[in-house]
C-alpha cells in the first residue's frame, strides 16, 4: 500500500474578520488529513477571526506590535510560528507590515492575499483605487510574501469584473467570493507539491501539472 501523504501544517496570520480563514477551515482544514491549520496568530486581540479559529478547535495566539520596533515583534512572531512547525504560512487579512526578521525565517513558505490583480493597486486601498480608476477588471492575487509590500511574485491570480454602478461594498463582495476560492486553491497546490519557485529567476513561479488533492 502507498504511504499516506504527510500533512501540510498551515499557520494562518489574521487581523480582523477572518472570512478567508473561515474558507480554509471549511474547505481544506482536516485535522490529521492532507492539510491542517495548526495555529492562528492575530495581530490584534478580540477580533472575530480568533473566535472562528476557536470554534474550529484551532489554537490561537495574539502577537501585537504594542509600540515595539517591527523587528522585535517579528522575532517574537517567528518564534511563535516556528513552534507550530509550519510547512506554509498564510497571511489572510494580516494587516501589519512584516520585516525580514520574520520572512527570512520561512523562505518561500509565506504567502499573502491581495484584493487586486497585482502589480495594480498594491497597499491598503486596492478596491477603492480600482473604482476610482474606472478599470473594467480588478481581481485577486495570492503571491509569495516579500519585504516589499504586495511585491512578491504571484502564485495564482483571478480577474474580477467591475460593474457599472458598483460601489466599494458591491465590489468587495464580488472580490471576497473569489478570495474564498483562491486561497484554499493555493493551499491545495502547496499540499500537492505543485508550487515551484524558480531557483534562478525568482519572479517565476511554476504550477507543476498534476492532480489537485
Ligand atoms: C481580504 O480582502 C484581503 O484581501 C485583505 O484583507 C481582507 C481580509 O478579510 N488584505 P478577512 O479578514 O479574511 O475577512
Amino acid at each position: 500500500m502507498a504511504e499516506p501523504a504527510a500533512t501540510l501544517r498551515v499557520v494562518v496570520l489574521v487581523s480582523g474578520s477572518g472570512s478567508n480563514l473561515q474558507s480554509l477551515i471549511d474547505s481544506v482544514h482536516r485535522p490529521g488529513g492532507d492539510i491542517e491549520v495548526v495555529l492562528v496568530v492575530s495581530s490584534r486581540g478580540g477580533v472575530p477571526a480568533l473566535g472562528r479559529a476557536e470554534s474550529a478547535g484551532i489554537p490561537t495566539r495574539v502577537v501585537a506590535l504594542d509600540g515595539r520596533e517591527r523587528e522585535a515583534r517579528d522575532r517574537e512572531l517567528a518564534a511563535v510560528v516556528e513552534e507550530a512547525r509550519p510547512g506554509l504560512v498564510v497571511l489572510a487579512g494580516w494587516m501589519s507590515i512584516l520585516t525580514g526578521a520574520f520572512l527570512d525565517r520561512f523562505p518561500d513558505r509565506v504567502i499573502n492575499l491581495h484584493p487586486s490583480l497585482l502589480p495594480a493597486f498594491p497597499g491598503l486601498h486596492a478596491i477603492e483605487q480600482a473604482l476610482a480608476w474606472g478599470v473594467r477588471y480588478t481581481g485577486v492575487t495570492v503571491h509569495f510574501a516579500e519585504e516589499v509590500v504586495d511585491g512578491g511574485p504571484p502564485i495564482v491570480q483571478e480577474p474580477v469584473p467591475v460593474m457599472y454602478g458598483d460601489d466599494a461594498d458591491a465590489l468587495t463582495a464580488r472580490i471576497r467570493e473569489v478570495e474564498h476560492r483562491l486561497v484554499p486553491e493555493a493551499v491545495r497546490l502547496f499540499a500537492a507539491g505543485r508550487v515551484r519557485r524558480d531557483p534562478v529567476d525568482r519572479r517565476r513561479v511554476e504550477i507543476v501539472p498534476g492532480v489537485e488533492r
